[in-house]
């Protein structure tokens, strides 16, 4: 890979052993991926997860001086209050590991935006802009419903590319690689978001990693909740980073011949059976709940404003704690009026924080509901099982205190 005069005196710890680290891990990426260069990125999005091998590497730039050179958004951590809030205990150690987290992001110089989704109100690039995202639901999201550049960022990588400001050129910074491989034909009619959702679900099961399917069968003006969750799910049963969707995605819509553009001749169908099925599976689950779940990726204004009208005049039930996980912007923009309605309502908004954090061990060992399949997936591994079903059947649910 060429490297000009400048990049290689980096290597070589021009600017400090920080950026040394950063550029070699970037060359090193290149090199494994047959980049010819290195190329600028106007913005990075950092999915560090406050866990030791995420920190590891970002203490090791942070504490050798680099600082980021392009703006840099964090994924969400914990919010280190709710462990009172909710009476939780959490270890010094997982206290530290917030601390560290919150340290390194100082240090660095990043946005500590605290959110999976900065891409939705703060950090939008535009079509054919070079950035590299980590986080499941943003890269396809960056991809696909901007047009923009990214490739499926490691949260270390990510952040490399956010210090020296370039990435490697290879894989979808080359518009020779964003044609779809594959056609996913969609055979019957999306009723809600949540079946967008579980047809990413689906699909990310079912392609391979890396593939890159047109959609064909799928109308209408999706919302950015609806495309986010199809992003993350894709994304996370599967290793999609780019989808498009005939008539409605930016480089789809650009197409005049989709046989030209189309590389291969691979074509799948997605009945109305298969992601009834997927949906049985989810739901078979019921008795009392401890817990409703949303907002993993982080929930969007409508989203929480949509809890507050289903619920109406009613309250959660008494052994429920609703949680919904959003960022620090969204939650200015909801107002403390709002949220305090919302609170006295049962309902707690959940700032910086994600659901694979420690602060939540409350709930693990019964039953939740959650909308969010990544949610399911992830609580998972902390001794906690789901319904996922849609809002609506959520709020219900969490009225009763049952499902
Ligand atoms: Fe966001 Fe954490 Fe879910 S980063 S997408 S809340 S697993």
């Amino acid at each position: 890979m060429y490297l000009s005069n400048q990049e290689e005196r980096i290597v070589e710890g021009e600017n400090g052993e920080g950026y040394a680290s950063a550029m070699k891990l970037l060359v090193a990426l290149g090199e494994m991926f047959d980049a010819d260069k290195l190329i600028p990125i106007t913005r990075a999005h950092w999915a560090v997860s406050g866990q030791e091998g995420d920190l590891f590497y970002a203490e090791k730039l942070a504490n050798f001086g680099a600082r980021t050179s392009v703006p840099t958004t964090t994924n969400p951590a914990w919010d280190g209050s709710l462990s009172d809030e909710f009476k939780v205990e959490v270890s010094d150690y997982e206290l530290l590991l917030l601390r560290r987290t919150i340290s390194a992001s100082d240090k660095l110089g990043v946005i500590k935006s605290f959110s999976c989704t900065p891409y939705l109100y703060r950090d939008v690039p535009a079509a054919g802009e070079h950035t590299a995202f980590s986080e499941s639901s943003a890269t396809p999201y960056i991809n696909s419903i901007y047009g923009a550049m990214t490739n499926r960022e490691s949260s270390s990588s990510a952040l490399a590319a956010g210090v020296i400001g370039k990435t490697p050129n290879y894989g979808l910074h080359l518009d020779k690689n964003r044609s779809p491989n594959i056609v996913v034909s969609v055979e019957f009619k999306i009723k809600d978001d949540f079946d967008f959702g579980l047809l990413g679900w689906y699909l990310g099961e079912i392609l391979k990693p890396d593939d890159i399917p047109l959609i064909r069968g799928v109308e209408g003006n999706f919302s950015p909740e609806a495309l986010r969750d199809f992003g993350a799910m894709i994304n996370t049963s599967g290793a999609v980073s780019l989808f498009h969707i005939e008539n409605f995605t930016p480089e789809a819509k650009k197409v005049k011949d989709f046989r030209r553009w189309l590389r291969g001749s691979e074509r799948v169908s997605v009945r109305e059976e298969d992601i009834a099925s997927l949906k049985r599976k989810f739901t078979k689950a019921s008795g009392k709940i401890n817990s409703v779940y949303m907002g993993c990726p982080h929930s969007t204004v409508p989203e929480i404003m949509k809890v507050n009208s289903l619920l109406g005049n009613r309250k959660v039930h008494r052994d429920v704690k609703f949680l919904i996980f959003t960022s620090a912007t969204n939650l200015k923009l909801i107002g403390e009026a709002n949220a305090k309605k919302l609170k006295e309502k049962g309902v707690h908004l959940l700032r910086d924080s994600c659901v694979d954090e420690p602060v939540f061990k409350f709930t693990e060992g019964n039953l939740g509901v959650t909308n969010s399949l990544k949610a399911a997936y992830y609580r998972k591994r902390r001794n906690q099982d789901f319904v996922i079903t849609s809002i609506e059947n959520c709020v219900e649910a969490a009225v009763r205190g049952e499902i």
